[in-house]
């Protein structure tokens, strides 16, 4: 009898920003899954797996990103993609973050970090382990383009599910995020915002979608700092949307 699996890729989008002349382009891979369905090559999965996600990161690699951004990086099949990202990127950034992800009681939030982090291996600097191992958001300078900073955010703290997100400073993220955006300001860089779950998903109400006073917040950093970040990206729901922020006067920002 045939196991019937394939391998959905989900949606990875690759922007072309050929209009922000300075940041070449770049590849935003929104999540990776494996759906059950019918496919011939299911006897090996770990081969299957491999097969089909290997075509599809050669294929987005012909774009020629400078970098390579990852929501909801992690998951039962973390290794082999990782595994998979490293040989065909090779020395390429690759940026993940975190999915928002429920801990069994018996696992610690802090191992949890730990042991993924040595899966990511140079995906993060020194510096990015720093607040990786302790709350699983971290920041990183790119090369290419030179001005550019990523901030990758554990937006995990920020959806009902987790019991800090009735804090108002979940593990300090707010804190430490303002004090980036300042410093980057300062330094003349622009930033991009990384997450997985994502402030606004569909108006759909379920455990992973950010609570009202972290979404408030959250506007409220991205109007503050709208001359710093420019752009935002995340996936976790199952579909595509486009989101524009608005100042308190309405212009985008
Ligand atoms: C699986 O897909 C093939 C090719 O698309 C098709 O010919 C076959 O009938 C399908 N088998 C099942 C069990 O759906
Ligand atoms: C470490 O992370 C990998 C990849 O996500 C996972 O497969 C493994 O079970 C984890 N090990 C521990 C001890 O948490
Ligand atoms: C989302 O929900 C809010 C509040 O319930 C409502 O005002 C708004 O029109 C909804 N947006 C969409 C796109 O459905």
């Amino acid at each position: 009898m045939r196991i019937l699996l394939t391998i959905l890729v989900l949606y990875s989008i690759l922007w072309t920003c050929t209009s922000l002349q300075e940041t070449g382009s770049f590849l935003h891979i929104t999540d990776v899954f494996w759906r059950r369905r019918n496919d011939s090559c299911a006897k090996n999965l770990d081969e299957c797996v491999k097969h089909s996600l290997n075509r599809l990161l050669q294929k987005s690699k012909e774009y020629h990103p400078s970098f390579v951004m990852w929501s909801c990086a992690g998951g039962r099949r973390a290794p082999t993609v990782i595994k998979l990202m490293k040989e065909v990127f090779k020395d390429m950034m690759i940026l993940p973050a975190l999915p928002p992800v429920k801990l069994p009681a018996s696992k610690k939030n802090l191992a949890y970090y730990r042991n993924i982090s040595n899966y990511f291996g140079n995906w993060l600097d020194n510096e990015a382990r720093k607040t990786f191992w302790k709350t699983g958001y971290y920041t990183r300078f790119l090369k290419t383009p030179k001005d550019l900073q990523v901030i990758v955010l554990n937006t995990a703290f920020f959806c009902s599910f987790h019991v800090l997100s009735e804090l108002d400073d979940p593990a300090g993220q707010w804190t430490w995020l303002v004090l980036e955006l300042m410093k980057a300001k300062r330094m003349n860089k622009k930033v991009y915002l990384l997450m997985s779950a994502t402030p606004d998903a569909f108006n759909i109400s379920n455990d992973r979608t950010f609570v009202a006073k972290h979404y408030d917040r959250y506007i409220n950093v991205v109007q503050t700092f709208s001359d710093v970040i420019k752009g935002q990206f995340g996936g976790y729901e199952d579909a595509e949307k486009f989101h524009l922020i608005t100042d308190k006067a309405g212009n985008n920002v």
